[in-house]
Formats: C-alpha cells, sequence, structure tokens
C-alpha cells in the first residue's frame, strides 16, 4: 500500500478517517467534519453503539454536499492510554475496515491539537506503520483471483500540519516493515520453493543493502565438523546450508550482538514421520530463520549503527533411505557426541551446530536465536506469546521490555540442572530428547544451553507465534514475521548508538 504524508486540508474525494475520544468526544477535525455535514456525525453515532472506545470503526456515507465517499470514524479510547501500539492498531483496523470497501483512497485527519499522547508527527508514523502492517498479502500463487477478491484501497494519507515530521518518523518504520514482509514472504512460501539452497539464494539478496553474506555448502560444514547439521539434512535430496549474515553499521571492532535461526524448510519428523493430518504446517518450520533474513533486512534498510550477525541454520528433514535413524550417534561442531533418539526434535539439532559456530567465530555481546522448537510451548502458552529461555536475567528483562513495547510479547521459561540432567545420555554426551512429554519447551532450551559454551544467550520458542489462523489487527492471517519488531526494538533500546 502507498503511503503519503501531506498538509492539505479535506480531500476531494476517497474516504477520510476522522478519531473520536471515549464517550463520544470528537478531535477537532471530527468536530469540523460533523458540523459541515449538518451534524450527520453525531447523530450516526447517537444511532449506534459507537462511544469511541479504542478499536471501534464506524462508517458514515458522505451527505451529497461533500465530494468525499465517506467519513471514517475511530475510537480513539483513553487519552492517557494512547500510544505507540494503540495507534499501530488503529492504521490495521482502518484497512481491515476499508480494504475491500470499494475505496481505493483514504486520508486520515490528525487534525492539530488531537490528544494523540504523543506528538503528532510521530502518532501519524505509527497509524501508517499499523495500516501498512496489516495491507499485506501473499497473492502470487493465485492466479485466478477475481477483482472483487482483490483489496481496493490503494493509498493511505495522513494528513497533519507537520507532514515533513510524520515522513522522517515513517522513515525507520517503514524499513521494519520492508523486514516484516520479507519474512512473512519467505515464511508464506511452501517447501517446493524454500528449501536451504534457495533460502540461501533470498538472503544474498540482502547484499544490495549492504549485508555481507555468506553461504556455507556440505563440504565446508564437513571441515568444520558440523555433524548435527549435516545429519539432520542427510536424508534429503536438498543439501543443508549454514548461512551467515553480517550487518557492521556500528563501529569497527565492537563485538556483535548474534540472531539465530532455525531454518527447516520442511519438517516430516524424518524416520520419526510426523502423523499426515496438519503436516503441510511444517513448510513454516524455516519460521525463526525467516525472522533473522528480515530482520537483517530492516537494519540495513534503516541504516542501524550497529554490528549484527545473523547466522541461519538451514536443512530439510525427510525420510529417506539415507536419513539418521532412532538411536543414530552424531559428533556436533561442539566435539559433543549426541544420541537423536527422535529425528523429529531436529531443530535443535542443527541449531547445536549454528550456536556453537556463531559463538566461537564472532564471541557477540549477546546471541539470540528464534525457532519453532516445541509443540509443547504451543500447550503452554497458545498463540498469544512466545517462550523465552535464558541464561542472562538482564537479557531476558531487556527482551520482554522490548517485546511489550512492539506488541510482540514473550513469557520467560525456565532452564536449570532438574531439566538439563533429563537429556544426559547413557552411550554418548547428550541425547535430544528426554523421552516424556513433561516440560519439552525447557528441555529443548537445556538441549541447545549446552552449544552456548557460556555466552550470554536467550531461545524464543516461537511455534506458536509464526503462523496465525486469524486475522489480528496488524497481522494478518498467515505468516506473523513475529520477532522482527521485537529484536528491532532490543537492538534499537540496547546496542545502537
Ligand atoms: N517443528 C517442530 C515443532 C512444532 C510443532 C512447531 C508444531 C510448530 C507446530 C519440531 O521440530 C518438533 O517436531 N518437535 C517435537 C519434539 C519432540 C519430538 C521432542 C514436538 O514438539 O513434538
Ligand atoms: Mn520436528
Ligand atoms: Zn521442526
Amino acid at each position: 500500500m502507498k503511503i503519503s504524508f501531506a498538509e492539505a486540508s479535506l480531500p476531494k474525494s476517497g474516504a477520510v478517517v476522522v478519531g473520536v475520544g471515549e464517550d463520544r468526544v470528537l478531535s477537532e477535525a471530527a468536530a469540523t467534519l460533523d458540523r459541515d455535514t449538518g451534524g450527520a456525525l453525531v447523530r450516526a453515532m447517537a444511532a449506534s453503539r459507537f462511544n469511541g472506545k479504542k478499536e471501534q470503526v464506524l462508517s458514515v456515507l458522505s451527505p451529497t454536499n461533500l465530494s468525499i465517499g465517506r467519513i471514517v470514524l475511530v475510537g480513539l479510547g483513553k487519552p492517557a492510554e494512547i500510544n505507540a501500539v494503540l495507534l499501530q492498531n488503529l492504521g490495521g483496523s482502518i484497512v481491515a475496515h476499508l480494504g475491500g470497501s470499494g475505496e481505493a483512497d483514504v486520508a486520515v485527519l490528525l487534525g492539530e491539537g488531537a490528544d494523540l499522547g504523543l506528538p503528532a508527527a510521530e502518532a501519524a508514523a505509527h497509524i501508517a506503520f499499523g495500516a501498512q502492517l496489516r495491507s499485506y498479502r501473499f497473492d502470487k500463487y493465485r492466479t485466478k483471483i477475481k477483482p472483487e477478491q482483490k483489496p481496493s484501497l490503494k493509498k493511505l494519507s495522513v494528513l497533519l500540519d507537520d507532514a515533513a515530521g510524520a515522513r522522517k518518523a515513517y522513515g525507520a518504520l517503514e524499513k521494519i516493515a520492508d523486514g516484516v514482509f520479507f519474512t512473512r514472504d519467505l515464511v508464506s512460501e511452501p517447501g517446493n520453493v524454500i528449501y536451504p539452497e534457495s533460502l540461501a539464494e533470498q538472503a544474498q539478496s540482502l547484499t544490495e543493502l549492504g549485508v555481507e553474506v555468506e553461504v556455507l555448502d556440505e563440504k565446508k560444514l564437513k571441515k568444520l565438523g558440523m555433524g548435527a547439521l549435516l545429519g539432520v539434512g542427510q536424508g534429503s535430496v536438498k543439501p543443508p546450508r549454514l548461512i551467515v549474515m553480517q550487518w557492521n553499521g556500528g563501529k569497527s571492532k565492537k563485538a556483535p550482538v548474534a540472531i539465530i535461526g532455525k531454518g527447516i524448510t520442511f519438517d516430516t519428523g524424518g524416520i520419526s514421520l510426523k502423523p499426515g493430518a496438519g503436516m503441510e504446517d511444517m513448510k513454516w518450520d524455516m519460521g525463526g530463520s525467516g525472522v533473522v533474513i528480515g530482520l537483517m533486512k530492516a537494519l540495513a534498510g534503516r541504516k542501524a549503527k550497529v554490528n549484527v550477525v545473523g547466522v541461519v541454520a538451514a536443512a530439510e528433514n525427510m525420510p529417506d533411505g539415507n536419513a539418521i535413524r532412532p538411536g543414530d550417534i552424531l559428533t556436533s561442531m561442539s566435539g559433543q557426541t549426541i544420541e537423536v533418539n527422535n529425528t523429529d526434535a531436529e531443530g535443535r539439532l542443527v541449531l547445536a551446530d549454528a550456536l556453537w559456530y556463531t559463538q566461537d567465530r564472532f564471541k557477540p555481546v549477546a546471541m539470540i536465536d528464534l525457532a519453532t522448537l516445541t509443540g509443547a510451548i504451543l500447550i503452554a502458552l497458545g498463540h498469544e506469546q512466545a517462550g523465552l529461555f535464558a541464561n542472562d536475567d538482564a537479557l531476558a528483562e531487556d527482551l520482554i521490555a522490548a517485546g511489550r513495547e512492539v506488541d510482540e510479547h514473550l513469557w520467560r521459561m525456565p532452564l536449570g540442572d532438574r531439566y538439563d540432567r533429563q537429556i544426559d545420555s547413557d552411550i554418548a554426551d547428550v541425547k535430544n530428547i528426554s523421552g516424556t512429554r513433561e516440560a519439552g519447551a525447557s528441555i529443548g532450551a537445556v538441549f541447545l544451553q549446552r552449544f552456548v559454551n557460556g555466552a550470554k544467550w536467550a531461545h524464543l520458542d516461537i511455534a506458536g507465534m509464526a503462523w496465525s489462523k486469524r486475522d489480528a489487527l496488524t497481522v494478518p492471517k498467515g505468516a506473523t514475521g513475529y520477532g522482527v519488531r521485537l529484536l528491532d526494538r532490543y537492538i534499537a533500546a540496547k546496542h545502537e548508538g
């Protein structure tokens, strides 16, 4: 969707959006329009249940004395509660409401003096950001889509005195939206299109933005001793890859922040085969790596003053004559041997090598991995927030705080010896499952912890968050891009400058 900011007054056509506070307190712009329409807005509110509560929307077809198509009242809620997230949600609900309405253009009239909790320019930028995030679609394979199934809305402009200030504030947000969209695109693609090599090609497109990208093939992985990543990939005709992306926007000697992603481009379970029903969902088992790649795009796009490395461990988990068997023992890059008692616990295997490699090569200030690691986290937290595991309290708190600010929530879950000892193996150094279903997300996390070598580390289990079956205000159903905004915020708040 095309976003713009302008100082112009009332537009000549299209839809016009104005804000209404709780208890039907009209913003200045809304009051003016109410006068222009001979009181149509106040009458419409009185005739409906619209009372200005946040997330409420009321459309009024414009009377014939005005050339605009319709006037849309949006609830602003209580002035004290207005913040960036509420404004983003407001932008999203405008698109949800008008997307297929027949209107092509919408102008959001902030009006000066409106109490939006933050400076008008920033408020305008956040409304636009939310609208843009909600406008995302993945239609490339729908060749027979009918015109009436396509969105009508093409353009959103926010009108305010400080249009230049809004444009400036939107600059960085637009780049973050680009990153979120890249993640959503990658995660939406099916397994026959996105596999380790093609995922690597997608990452390579970031070189245009100044990201350094290296792709390690099987030969290099073998040389490095990445037996865990290679083991997971050996049942597939699509060979595994390790993708290393570096954005060096900070001081040259400063140690980077490292973000690592699980990149299982399709997870059948391997020889420990998953049930058939719902297996198509496992195309998004590269959701963590999708976030890493989208985040690198956002950071490079907005020229973040920080050094960040993104590492993706990409493999396809297939059953095959050459696949690993339950009971097989793999030697990881760390030297630790792993008894693979369930080939469906493959994410932790590829991450074991990626985590070890990352701390060994980059000595990062902090290492954060994202993975659709366990069904257990979905049982614990649902689709409301991701599970956070961390060996450092300050890192955990910083991530939770960043999540709150962008409405991508995290809930801290436990690590600890009591879980760790459950993955001691009788025949190797560690086994990849405990053998019970109990505390499954923590078991996955303590397995990863054996490969972080004491680095400051956090693990985000995003199995419940990467994909959504329901529309949300700024996230249409499908691939969510959850994690890009969160990590962008964390990096901006804690590492930039
Ligand atoms: N990719 C799955 C986890 C998953 C499940 C993500 C459902 C999204 C939705 C992972 O590789 C897996 O299969 N985990 C197993 C681990 C078990 C074998 C210890 C699981 O959660 O069942
Ligand atoms: Mn699996
Ligand atoms: Zn998996």
